[in-house]
């Protein structure tokens, strides 16, 4: 083989299809000596990555506290990265070398130069070492699917179907049936259907107007010409709506600043809600207070399937 000045081995370089080329000119090569320490370094990770995923599938399952499943995640990835990025380092040798340009001299290779190259192997990889960075991986990687489990049920008809029925009085949070009266001029409550309180699919926003509804309101839903019902959950997202402004009977979503009208069938006037909010078909019963004719006949809540 052939040498450089400084003692350096020249090595042959084939060309892409095949041909040989000129030589490789290493300058310096440094093949770093087998490390038990960065070896002990990249198991340790793997196992502290490892561990980290599986406190991070298991509290988020379960649902643990955020910054016990949060900070699982934020170390087991670091660990990981640091892994792999040691597992790397050290393990392959250093080569600095340049290829002189092309010379005719150099076609004449011989086959012991040109196949000087494959003699750089890297160091043999410690296939321990590599099967712990791979079922870290592994591990690690099973935790992340953890979160697949809190999506929850199917919502199934729920959103179509509320506790609101024909008869059912519309009562307070305390369980008090209100009368149209119970309500001054530009005045709102919460209210739900009797036996369902605090039942959040059936929340209902109960106002008197302070001017008289307008279509597309369905007017055969307000009582005493100025009492209608709407639901309470954002056709945006499902925050309640919570904000009333009487001089315009604008109506806000704190979540994202959809702004409803409430005088006009509680159409979107601003925001990312696309939908109105449903109207709850509203009537009395023969004492007087304020009962459904019925559930819901549009969808409440966000728009889906
Ligand atoms: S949830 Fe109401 S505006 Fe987004």
């Amino acid at each position: 083989m052939s040498t450089n000045p400084g003692g350096q081995p020249k090595v042959g370089a084939p060309t892409r299809d095949g041909s040989p080329a000129g030589e490789l000119e290493i300058i310096s090569s440094e093949v770093p000596p087998a490390s038990h320490v960065n070896d002990s370094l990249v198991i340790g990770l793997s196992i502290v990555a490892a561990v980290c995923g599986l406190v991070f599938g298991v509290t988020i399952t379960l649902g643990g506290p955020l910054p016990l499943y949060g900070g699982a995640l934020a170390i087991g990835l670091l660990a990981l990265a640091y892994a792999v990025r040691r597992f790397f380092t050290d393990r392959y040798p250093e080569i600095e070398a340049i290829e002189p340009r092309l010379q005719f001299t150099d076609m004449g290779m011989t086959d012991e130069e040109s196949g000087d190259l494959a003699e750089i192997h890297p160091v043999g990889r410690r296939s321990l070492v590599r099967r712990m960075l791979i079922a870290a991986a592994a591990v690690f990687g099973a935790g992340l699917l953890a979160p697949v489990s809190t999506l929850g049920p199917r919502v199934g008809n729920r959103l179509r179907q509320t506790a609101w029925a024909q008869g059912k009085r519309l009562v307070t949070t305390e369980g008090n049936p209100l009368r149209p009266d119970d309500l001054p001029p530009g005045g709102v409550s919460t209210v739900w259907p009797e036996g369902a309180i605090a039942n959040e699919f059936a929340s209902t926003l109960l106002l008197r107007l302070a001017t008289e509804p307008e279509p597309p309101t369905n007017l055969d839903w307000v009582v005493d010409g100025s009492v209608l019902a709407y639901s309470k959950v954002c056709t945006h997202a499902g925050c309640p709506v919570a904000l009333f402004r009487e001089r315009d009977g604008a109506l806000f979503c704190p979540c994202h600043q959809s702004t409803f009208d409430v005088v006009r069938g509680a159409q979107p006037t601003f925001g990312p809600a696309a939908r109105a909010l449903p109207q709850l078909p509203l009537g009395l019963d023969d004492e007087g207070y304020l009962v459904a004719l019925g559930d819901y006949t549009d969808q409440i809540g966000p728009a889906y399937g």
